[in-house]
């Protein structure tokens, strides 16, 4: 098979990095990449949006299937035009995908199907959303409706920072379109959490649990990034909670979108809030998760490329998913400044040091082919997820730092931290 890999950042390395591995595969494509992916596939210089491109492309080389990486081509109908074309696509429809695309169709949809998640109000007009926000007291949640990579939502500790969050998002535009339409949403506490699944529309399996760091900063301080690092299994969800979540929220998502004549196939992500046991929904994603993807794949210990076919052609009831029992762990090492303004183009050392540490992949993510050969420079604000996997949690963790310790460039930084809260949670079960 010749597969094309839509994206470039750490979750697509990962992807390929898995596909690579695969025995049907006899090329693959990835569109733009990156200077890890390039090691693997193909990199061809389109963008992910470009979805006039990818088609051309695709039906030029005889692409047997696509897989898409990020959310905004998906939310734009690539599927929908691929499948007009004839070409295999691995993902969700332009209407099933707008529950990541629309978070008021997403919250609408789980009220009416009574699936767990906070109270919310929409607002198109600042006036109404201020008053709210008065009715309502803080802490409160004030989001973009639409897409604004990961970074139109404020979680305001005060009236004060939601009234301006408002103002940011509606008044000063800074997301563009995505703020036409605001939700005003109920504060959730708990720990959070990440659940996959793989769906034809039908079937719903799910893939291991795993958990985000979000927040720049050690000990969730700082403002919010796209994640920081992640690792799977997450010890929050017990088998108890992993039930409850496939039976109250994960099927009946499924089934509320076939209902509503919008089947949902590809892989749908819930971010999940844990409280004293119960879980609720922070939002869907269409796609797979970054960096939560590094570490899943890294545990996916059956071909990929047979889980992701079946998606597409509806017989996932006979595909058998297996995984390591073994946690991961990634690491991701972000640029000087991120998740504010950075500078690109640093050289990165100590990469081979840190692919000999045993059981570790560096995924690549904002990285780059530098001017002298051979050299790998920084392009983006998260450039790199280290991944180990060990027998535990703390062994998998160790492992990653020394790999992640080994790599550096004028003013990297992580979080010293990741997998710390798994880590908590596991000796308090033990007391
Ligand atoms: P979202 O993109 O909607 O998942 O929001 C990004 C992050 O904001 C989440 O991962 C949470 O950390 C936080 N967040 C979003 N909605 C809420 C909420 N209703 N209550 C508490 N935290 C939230
Ligand atoms: N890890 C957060 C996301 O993929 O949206």
């Amino acid at each position: 098979m010749k597969i094309l890999v839509i994206g470039g950042g750490g979750r697509e390395h990962a992807l390929v990095w898995k596909i690579a591995q695969s025995n049907k595969v006899a090329k693959i494509y990835c569109a733009p990449g990156n200077a890890g992916i390039a090691r693997l596939a193909e990199c061809v210089p389109i963008a992910a949006n470009d979805i006039d491109a990818l088609l051309e492309f695709a039906a030029r080389e005889g692409i047997d299937l696509t897989v898409v990486g990020p959310e905004e081509p998906l939310v734009n109908g690539i599927v929908d035009r691929f499948i007009d074309a004839g070409l295999k696509i691995f993902g969700p429809s332009k209407a099933a995908a707008e529950i990541e695309g629309s978070k008021r169709f997403c919250k609408e949809l789980m009220q009416k199907y009574d699936i767990p998640s906070g109270h919310f109000a929409t607002f198109d007009s600042i006036d109404d959303a201020v008053e709210h926000i008065y009715k309502k007291g803080a802490p409160i949640v004030v989001k973009a409706n639409g897409l604004a990579a990961g970074k139109g939502v404020v979680v305001a500790r005060t009236i004060e920072e939601a009234e301006r969050a408002v103002y940011r998002i509606m008044r000063k535009r800074e997301f563009g379109a995505a703020g036409d339409e605001l939700i005003i949403e109920e504060y959730l506490e708990g720990e959070e959490a990440s659940f996959l699944v793989f769906t034809d529309g039908d079937i719903v399996m799910p893939m291991v649990t795993s958990q985000d760091h979000k927040p720049i900063f050690d000990d969730d301080e700082g403002p919010n990034t796209g994640g920081m690092g992640a690792y799977s299994p997450a010890p929050v969800i017990t088998d108890g909670l992993f039930r409850r979540i496939m039976n109250d929220i994960m099927i009946p998502i499924v089934k509320a979108m076939a209902t509503e004549g919008r089947k949902y196939r590809g892989v749908l992500y819930a971010g999940l809030m844990i409280r004293e046991g119960m879980p609720r929904v922070l939002e869907f994603n269409a796609r797979f998760g970054d960096p939560e993807t590094q570490p899943l794949l890294m545990r996916l210990k059956s071909d990929l490329v047979p889980i992701l076919d079946a998606c597409v052609t509806g017989h996932l009831a006979k595909t058998m998913i297996s995984w390591d029992d073994r946690p991961s762990v990634c690491v991701v090492m972000a640029s000087e400044g991120y998740p504010g303004p950075y500078e690109k183009g640093r050289v990165i050392k100590g990469l081979d040091a840190a692919a000999k540490v045993d059981d570790v992949t560096v995924f690549h993510a904002g990285t780059a082919a530098g001017k002298e050969p051979g050299t790998v420079v920084t392009s983006g604000g998260r450039v790199l997820g280290v991944t180990a996997i060990d027998d535990t949690i703390p062994l998998a963790i160790d492992r990653c730092y020394k790999a992640a310790h080994r790599i550096s460039w004028p003013g990297a930084q992580y979080r010293s931290d990741i997998g710390k809260k798994a880590l908590k949670r596991l000796s308090s079960r033990t007391i």
